[in-house]
Parts: structure tokens; C-alpha cells; sequence
């Protein structure tokens, strides 16, 4: 038996991780609690963790783990910037779940674009109380408009595909454009200046923290609508609200928050929330917000469930090179994982 434990658990993972997991081997302790490092104790006498995006998995956290005999952090998310990779090489091995269903993902980014731009969630509201005014209602139309995609991966390229369904101009900036792809390229200023709406799906790095901050909001057009369904941390939230007070941002559809670790995924709504910022954004009526919902839906984790299960066993009983392990000795996390044939170290 595999031991592993699970981090973070929510009662949507457990069926899909049970029935994928169980009979091949791997037993799951199942903690509600996150990983951090009051809690990595919790893990003594598992061969690998299993963590979640809001696990904490620091450098003190990896080193503990490696202390307790853990060899394997296996996330079950394609983002791993809540792992400290750097720290983890020549100690713990860390392999995640690159893609589970950039569908779910890209498909939400556009339902909170919709509901936003044609007040949806205002019109539910209203129809259950037999308002059936239509006044404060006025949308407008996405064909026509241009749309700036930050980011054209897996998600992003997805996203592009069905904004071009609505006849939307698709505009985007990638530090890696990819060739031949089709895709209208453009320096992120010019995005920034050109779009009516700009989606973000690009990764949380040092480079892109606080990307969408009060110069970039300065520099984008009067009314535009800002989607971030990737990584709270990529927008400055202060300068968000303030460009929102200021009626320079028409709309906000956020399904991520740069301080959501200890708010989203759990019930708050008995308790005052120690957060004035995002109460504050969610109070705005052009503002929409979703607790990192982008991912849930029944493929994406059936997905998550049998890829963290492979990645688990591909370590432990085959040969150990698993192609999902990230790679930390180069820094070049994505494009040395691809050339890799063997363990990192
Ligand atoms: P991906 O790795 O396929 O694509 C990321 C793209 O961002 C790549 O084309 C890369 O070249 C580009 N990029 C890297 N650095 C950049 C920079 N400095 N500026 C602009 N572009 C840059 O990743 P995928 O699967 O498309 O996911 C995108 C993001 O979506 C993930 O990093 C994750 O944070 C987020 N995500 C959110 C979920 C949710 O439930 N809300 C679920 C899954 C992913």
C-alpha cells in the first residue's frame, strides 16, 4: 500500500480519488485541514502528500516532509506556485497534473463574462422577487468587441477559440507566442490600450505578480471588463477597486483572489470576513466573484483524480520517471520537463 495524505480534502474529491486510487494500491489519509507548517506533522508515516492550491508548501514545510521520510508531493492542479520547486530539488519530488480539463476553465471565463456583461446575476436576483423591470439591465454586445487574452496556453487558446465563435477581435500577448498558431500577437501595453475586455491566463510568477496594477489600469481603455479566472496575484486588487471607484474598469469577473487561501472553499457566510478588501469588491455591483469554481466540473475531476493517481504510481512502481514531474535543477521548469527523460535528481 501507497499512503498518502490528502491534503485539503473537500467531499468532491474523495468519491473520484477513491474509486481511482483504492483499487490500485494507494490509501488515502484524508485531512480537511491544509498543508502548512503546523500541520505537516499530520503526514508522518505517508510515503507521499497529496496538496491542493491553498496548501502552503514552503521551504520549512518540504523540509519537515523530507525529515518525515515523504518522497512525493503530488498536486492535484496544474499551478504550483504555493510549492517552493527550488527548495523541494535533491529532497522531495514534486509532480502535478498539467492539464485536467482546460475546458472547464476557459468555458467559466466566459460564463462570468456573459453573466457580467448582460447583468445576469442581477436579473436572477430580480425575477425571484417577480421584479421583472428591466431598468440598470442594459448589456452590450461581445461581437465586435475586442478581447485581449494574457497567456495563450492550454486554457487561453481555448478561451481564444470561443470568443472567436462570438465574433469577437482576439488580440494577445504570451512571453512564448507560439508560432503558426494564428494567433494576433501584441506587446501587453498595446493589449492593455486596445481591449474592451482582457482575460488573463498566463501562470503566477515574480514576472507576472501584480501585472494588472494601477499603471496597467491606467493605460487600458475607459469601461473595460477584467477576467481572472488564473491567479489572484496577478492583479493588485487595491488598484483594482480603486480603478473600479474611479469608473475606469466597467467590470470585474473574479474567480480568483490573491488573498483567497483562507476564505474561499469554505462556508463564511455565519462569520464577519476579516477581509475589508474583498468585501468591498464584492459589495460593487459590476464586480462578480466565484471561490476558484473555474475547475469544477465532473470530466475536470474525474481527470485530476486518474492523473494524480498515475503520477503516484508511475513514481512509486515503475521506474520513477514520471512525465509529470516538475523539473527544479535548471529553473526552466516547462520546457526542461518536456526534454527530460529521467528523474531530476
Ligand atoms: P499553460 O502552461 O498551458 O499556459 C500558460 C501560458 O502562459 C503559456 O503559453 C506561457 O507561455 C504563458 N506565460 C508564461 N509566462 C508568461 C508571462 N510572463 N506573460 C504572459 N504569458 C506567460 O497553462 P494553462 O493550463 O493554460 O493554465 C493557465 C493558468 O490557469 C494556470 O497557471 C493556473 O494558474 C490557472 N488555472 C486556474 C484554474 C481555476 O480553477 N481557476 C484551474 C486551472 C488552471
Amino acid at each position: 500500500m501507497i499512503k498518502v495524505a490528502f491534503y485539503d480534502a473537500k467531499p468532491y474529491d474523495k468519491p473520484s480519488f477513491e474509486n481511482c486510487g483504492e483499487p490500485r494500491g494507494l490509501q488515502f489519509r484524508f485531512l480537511e485541514t491544509k498543508l502548512n507548517e503546523d500541520t505537516v506533522e499530520l503526514a508522518n508515516g505517508c510515503d507521499a502528500v497529496c496538496v491542493f492550491v491553498n496548501d502552503d508548501v514552503n521551504a520549512a514545510v518540504i523540509n519537515r516532509l523530507y525529515k518525515l521520510g515523504v518522497k512525493l508531493i503530488a498536486l492535484r492542479s496544474a499551478g504550483y506556485n504555493n510549492v517552493d520547486v527550488r527548495a523541494a530539488f535533491g529532497k522531495v519530488h514534486v509532480v502535478h497534473v498539467p492539464a485536467y480539463s482546460p475546458y472547464a476553465v476557459a468555458e467559466h471565463a466566459m460564463a462570468l463574462l456573459l453573466t457580467s456583461v448582460r447583468r445576469i446575476h442581477k436579473a436572477y436576483n430580480r425575477t425571484r422577487e417577480f421584479n421583472f423591470s428591466l431598468s440598470g439591465l442594459t448589456g452590450f454586445d461581445l461581437h465586435g468587441k475586442t478581447v485581449g487574452v494574457v497567456g495563450t496556453g492550454k486554457i487561453g487558446r481555448i478561451f481564444i477559440d470561443i470568443c472567436r465563435g462570438f465574433g469577437m477581435n482576439v488580440i494577445a500577448y504570451d512571453r512564448y507566442p507560439a508560432e503558426d498558431s494564428g494567433i494576433a500577437y501584441v506587446p501587453l501595453q498595446e493589449l492593455f490600450r486596445r481591449s474592451d475586455i482582457i482575460s488573463l491566463h498566463c501562470p503566477l510568477t515574480d514576472d507576472t505578480r501584480h501585472m494588472i496594477g494601477a499603471d496597467a489600469i491606467a493605460a487600458m481603455k475607459k469601461g473595460v471588463v477584467i477576467v481572472n479566472t488564473s491567479r489572484g496575484g496577478l492583479i493588485d486588487a487595491e488598484a483594482l477597486l480603486e480603478g473600479i471607484k474611479e469608473r475606469k474598469i466597467g467590470a470585474a469577473c473574479l474567480d480568483v483572489y490573491e488573498e483567497e487561501a483562507n476564505i474561499f472553499f469554505e462556508d463564511r457566510s455565519g462569520h464577519i470576513l476579516n477581509d475589508d478588501l474583498l468585501s468591498r469588491l464584492i459589495s460593487m455591483p459590476n464586480v462578480i466573484v466565484t471561490s476558484h469554481q473555474a475547475f469544477l466540473t465532473e470530466e475536470a475531476l474525474t481527470n485530476i483524480a486518474e492523473t494524480t493517481v498515475s503520477n503516484i504510481l508511475s513514481y512509486f512502481e515503475k521506474d520513477g520517471v514520471c512525465d509529470n514531474e516538475l523539473c527544479y535543477r535548471c529553473g526552466n521548469i516547462e520546457r526542461c520537463k518536456k526534454e527530460r527523460k529521467e528523474r531530476c535528481f
